[in-house]
C-alpha cells in the first residue's frame, strides 16, 4: 500500500529542513518516494508560485490560483506517482490554503471548502504532519533570511490567524494529522518523526 503525505505549519516550522530526511528514512524501508511542493510541483505551478510569492493581487485571485496550480499538480505529479505505486511526499498541500487564505486572509472557510471538494473530493492526503511552532520561534528562525516572500513579510497577528487555522483543520479531521512539537531541537524534531515513521 502506498501513501500520500503531506508537510504542513507556518513559514519557520521546520518543514523543509526535515522532509528530505523523511523521504530517505522511506525509500530506505524500500519504498519509491517522490518529493514535491506547493505552491508548485509542475512547470506551469512552478510558475504560479513566481506570481503568489511575489504579486500583490485579491484575496480571490490568490486563492483560486493556489486551487489552480493544485489541480495541475494532482493531475500531472500525484495521481500519476500514486497510480505507479510511489509514495508522495508534499511540502504543504490544501491545509495551507485554509490556514493562509482562509484564517489568514479571511477567506470564508466555506468557499475553501468548495474549493476543496471541486479540485480534489477524491484526494486527501493519508497522512499530514503539522509543525506547529509558536509564532516568535518561527519568526525567529526567518530573521537571518535576506529574501523574504510575500506571506513571510506578513506582519501583526497574521501567523497567529494561520497557526489557528491549522489548529481549526486540525480539529476537524484529527485522524488524519500527527502533530509534531517544532518548537523543540533538531535533534528531538528528528526523535519525534523517528516514532512516528516506526507507526507508519
Ligand atoms: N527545530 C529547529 N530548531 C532550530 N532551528 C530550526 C529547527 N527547524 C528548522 N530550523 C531552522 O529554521 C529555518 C526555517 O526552517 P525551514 O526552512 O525548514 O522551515 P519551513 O517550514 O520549510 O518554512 P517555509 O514555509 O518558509 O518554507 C531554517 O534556517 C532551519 O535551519
Ligand atoms: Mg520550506
Amino acid at each position: 500500500m502506498n501513501k500520500f503525505i503531506s508537510f504542513e505549519g507556518m513559514d519557520g516550522a521546520g518543514k523543509s529542513t526535515h522532509l528530505n530526511w523523511f523521504a530517505e528514512q522511506l525509500k530506505a524501508r524500500g519504498h519509491e518516494v517522490i518529493v514535491t511542493r506547493e505552491p508548485g510541483g509542475t512547470p506551469l505551478g512552478e510558475q504560479l508560485r513566481e506570481i503568489l510569492l511575489h504579486q500583490k493581487m485579491s484575496m480571490d485571485t490568490e486563492a483560486l490560483l493556489m486551487f489552480a496550480a493544485r489541480a495541475e499538480h494532482i493531475a500531472q505529479v500525484i495521481k500519476p506517482a500514486l497510480q505507479a505505486g510511489k509514495w508522495v511526499i508534499s511540502d504543504r498541500y490544501t491545509d495551507a490554503s485554509f490556514a493562509y487564505q482562509g484564517a489568514g486572509r479571511g477567506m470564508d472557510w466555506q468557499k475553501l471548502q468548495q474549493l476543496e471538494q471541486w479540485v480534489h473530493a477524491d484526494l486527501q492526503p493519508d497522512l499530514t504532519l503539522f509543525f506547529d511552532v509558536p509564532v516568535q520561534v518561527a519568526r525567529q528562525r526567518l530573521s537571518n533570511n535576506v529574501m523574504l516572500d510575500k506571506f513571510e513579510q506578513e506582519q501583526g497577528d497574521f501567523f497567529e490567524r494561520v497557526r489557528s487555522g491549522y489548529h481549526r483543520r486540525v480539529k476537524e479531521q484529527p485522524q488524519r494529522y500527527a502533530v509534531i512539537d517544532a518548537a523543540q531541537s533538531l535533534a528531538q524534531v528528528t526523535a519525534q518523526l523517528v516514532s512516528l515513521i516506526a507507526k507508519i
